[in-house]
């Protein structure tokens, strides 16, 4: 395992004022977003959209790493250049979503167990020679009436461990993204509580299969109610309860946290990271790896616009801004008019 360069890669995904743009939607999830703006999917229109979000001239001024799906790995930039080979061109690491998906848990109803991990080692090894230098693998958690069940949290966090050792070994920094969904009725503290749980057991897990921590990063829910719950969480609140988590139940050689926005909006995931950046320092850096929370606006503004990307350009320079500002706790409500 080379220790010095998963560091460095690690190091590099959060450094100073960026983060990650997380672009690794599997063909059926990217369908759906593009249809629900009325542009038909194909190999082609995914293409199109990605190609021209990489594009943004002032992208690596707030993005790190880009997560990439085989498919986009595989396709051209704007300049006819391979994908990666266009972002590590702009300052920007390449990476890789690895998992092939939640599969329903054996025995478990409404649970699911990621899998992937057959063959890993090969697609690791192929991707790193395609210019990828970091992975993500991303369990999902439900939470409602009896669950999660030991099982689906010990399965989950076996697979993230076993799956983050793979990578370390092909030279990949893993994200290690074990997510408790916001679907469901639940309260914030029994968010808190579940999270803590899956957290405690991934590390055990990561300890077990030697995984090298400076050389992974964490990618995990904020603390909050289910969308279903009769109470929302304030900023404030969403903040303090997700510090209060992460400094209990993350182990401090992890370089960086790097959140998932699961349903949030735009602006709600980034005034979150806002205020817990105005609550350090903190043992390890606090960033995003925002799919939904940096492209909702500006695949709406694309689709509106394909042959005109000056607009799909701005509302993106826009969201790379807040969340940049969001790094530093300079964000403030008003940056959004
Ligand atoms: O695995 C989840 C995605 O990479 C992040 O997407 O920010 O829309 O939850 P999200």
């Amino acid at each position: 395992m080379d220790t010095d360069l998963l560091e460095e890669t690690a190091n590099f995904l959060v450094g100073p004022g960026r983060g990650i743009l997380a672009a690794d939607e599997s063909n059926g999830t990217m369908s759906k977003r593009l249809e629900a703006v009325g542009v038909s999917s194909s190999p082609e229109s995914r293409n199109a959209y990605r190609a021209n979000l990489f594009a943004m001239p002032t992208m690596s001024e707030a993005i790190s790493g880009v997560i990439l799906y085989d498919e986009t790995i595989r396709q051209q930039a704007v300049d006819g250049t391979q994908i990666p080979d266009y972002l590590t061109a702009r300052n920007v690491l390449p990476g890789i979503k690895v998992d092939t998906g939640a599969k329903q848990l054996a025995g478990h109803e409404n649970e699911t167990v990621t899998e992937g991990l057959d063959g890993l080692r090969e697609r690791c090894a192929e991707y790193f020679s395609m210019g990828a230098r970091f992975a993500k693998w991303r369990a999902v958690i439900r939470i409602g009436g009896d669950l999660p069940s030991d099982a689906c949290i010990s399965t989950n966090a076996h697979a993230l461990a076993r799956y983050a050792a793979i990578c370390q070994e092909q030279g990949l920094v893993p994200i290690i993204e074990p997510e408790v969904l916001m679907e469901g009725e639940h309260s914030a503290q029994r968010c808190f509580e579940v999270t803590a749980l899956v957290l405690d057991a991934t590390w055990d897990a990561c300890k077990t299969q030697g995984v090298y921590l400076p050389g992974a990063l964490l990618k995990p829910n904020m603390v909050l109610p289910g969308k279903g719950h009769s109470q929302r969480s304030d900023v404030e609140t969403c903040a303090q309860m997700t510090i209060d988590l992460l400094h209990n139940h993350v182990p401090k050689d992890i370089p960086g946290i790097v959140f998932l926005s699961g349903g949030q909006s735009e602006v709600e995931a980034t005034a979150h990271l806002n205020a817990m950046n105005n609550m350090g320092p903190h043992p390890f850096e606090l960033s995003y790896s925002y799919g939904r929370a940096l492209q909702a606006s500006t695949l709406k503004t694309w689709a509106e616009n394909q042959d005109d990307l000056s607009k799909p350009h701005s509302v993106f320079a826009h969201r790379c801004k807040m969340a940049h500002l969001a790094r530093f706790g300079n964000w403030s409500e008003d940056l959004e008019a």
